[in-house]
């Protein structure tokens, strides 16, 4: 059978999101993000388009590492950034077939909240809603949430665990099937016999419950994940039903994608309960020249202030010698490695971080080209790599979405690698994985409501 390939449009609520500075692009809109019709535009074009998911990434803080506050603010460099949650619904209200994938943290805000509004996402969106779970990784942000400094890496996915734990009982278990019946005969709105409190008492949370929210079309949201750790693979293998891969070349990739299965397969699960995304750059035109040319027109408008900024960059690497170790470099300016660990090695070459930084036009999941050369670089990372799924890097609003739409969707299509929307709108689980609940593997399935537990009766 050809597989398909599952698409996300990769956005942010903030002017620069990965591909920094490209917001100076002329008829570039990334400037109206702060208008509702920016976001009834996006819905419409990408529902359109043949696109899933709009998946909103997020950041609760500010990057403040490279040179402090000031540059972030100057480049747009994901500040200002709006609420993810709270865009959703004008989305939603706009579209039938789009699903969206929100960004939001277990590290700081109490879980018992964020599963009521997520409840009411999924609620008014028919079950349109996926959740991508994050720890987050900013200083800055700890320091807004009244901690000092950052909560380790590995207590933060200890938390994590129980927070999900929390939500669970929350969204699966707290209210039956049956307990919401608007009875009008019998004056009931609920059953109370239906509904318990979740009474949990754990290390990090104390949340009571009842859950204040009805059963939703998929009462837990589609659960994303992207890590890079040993902590966090355990986590995600666990949990996500869809997980953020990367890899240099197909064999790489096929090897993680492996390694996840196996991680999942070992808590339980079945490597098939796991789809896997990448974060892909497509740049396509009618021919080959341009599409070069739009490549060279992006490239004019790449800021690597704003790429330093967000690689929380402890030097500026433009003033050191190209042909010393980033180690070196560092010794150098007196400065610590800090959080630059995440995407360096001390023992790399200034000038191959520098690169690393100032492109956004390499790996093996960037492609240029004519429609077909775009779509059969595709069909190898389908085939080859064995990816379920791509997170769509957009270069400039709207013209990556509707160079997608125009371009790149119907030679898919074509190919019979994109699936066709169905006729009625379906949940975001139902489109994934062929049903509106977690299925029976997923942890989440084990806090199932139980009428013995009744406590309201
Ligand atoms: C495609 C993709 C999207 C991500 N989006 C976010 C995000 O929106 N917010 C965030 O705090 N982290 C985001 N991350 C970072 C991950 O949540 C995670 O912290 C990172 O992959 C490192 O893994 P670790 O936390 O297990 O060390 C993203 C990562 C990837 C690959």
């Amino acid at each position: 059978m050809v597989r398909t390939l599952h698409v996300n449009l990769f956005e942010m609520a903030c002017v620069s999101h990965i591909v920094h500075g490209m917001w100076r692009a002329p008829e570039n809109a990334r400037h109206r993000v702060g208008e509702l019709t920016f976001w009834l535009d996006l819905a419409r074009r990408a529902e359109a388009a043949g696109v899933e998911a709009i998946f909103l990434a997020d950041v609760i803080g500010v990057y403040d590492r490279f040179q402090g506050t000031a540059p972030a603010l100057r480049t747009g460099m994901q500040i200002p950034n709006l609420d993810p949650l709270s865009i959703v619904p004008a989305m939603a209200a706009v579209t039938t077939h789009l699903h969206f994938a929100v960004t939001a943290s277990t590290s700081y805000e109490p879980p018992f909240a964020f599963a009521r509004r997520m409840s009411t996402l999924d609620l008014l969106t028919g079950g349109r809603i996926g959740w991508n779970v994050v720890t987050s990784y900013l200083p800055n942000a700890a320091r807004n949430f009244g901690l000092s400094e950052e909560i380790d890496h590995d207590v933060r996915y200890d938390k994590a665990a129980e927070y999900l734990e929390v939500l669970y009982k929350l969204w699966e278990g707290s209210w039956s099937e049956w307990a919401w019946q608007n009875d009008a005969a019998r004056n009931v709105v609920t059953e109370p016999e239906g509904v318990r409190r979740i009474e949990h008492d754990g290390e990090h949370f104390r949340v009571e419950g009842p859950h204040l929210v009805q059963p939703t079309p998929q009462r837990t949201p589609v659960l994303f994940q992207a890590t890079g750790s040993e902590r966090g693979l355990k986590t995600a293998s666990l949990h996500a039903e869809a997980i953020f891969i990367g890899g240099r070349n197909a064999a790489e990739t096929r090897a993680n994608i492996r390694r996840t299965r196996q991680a999942a397969e070992q808590q339980g699960r079945k490597g098939e309960d796991l789809l896997f995304y990448v974060m892909a750059g497509l740049i396509v035109g009618r021919t080959e020249a341009e599409a070069q040319e739009k490549l060279e027109r992006y490239r004019q408008f790449y800021d690597v202030e704003a790429a330093h900024v967000h690689a929380q960059a402890e030097i500026d690497l433009r003033e050191c010698d190209p042909d010393i170790t980033l180690g070196e470099a560092l010794v150098q300016k007196n400065a610590s490695f800090g959080n630059m660990g995440r995407r360096f090695g001390a023992e790399q070459r200034v000038g191959d971080a520098l690169t690393q930084i100032a492109h956004f036009d390499e790996g093996r999941y960037f492609a240029v080209g004519t429609p077909e050369q775009i779509a059969d670089a595709i069909e190898v990372w389908l085939d080859d790599d064995g990816i379920d799924g791509i997170n769509l890097r957009q270069y400039h609003s709207f013209e990556t979405l509707d160079d997608f739409a125009q371009l790149i969707a119907p030679e898919l299509r074509k190919r019979g690698r994109l699936k066709p929307n169905p006729s009625a709108p379906e949940t975001f689980r139902a489109r994934l994985s062929g049903q509106d609940r977690v299925n029976a593997r997923h942890p989440a399935h084990s806090y199932k409501f139980s009428p013995m537990e009744t406590r309201f009766s």
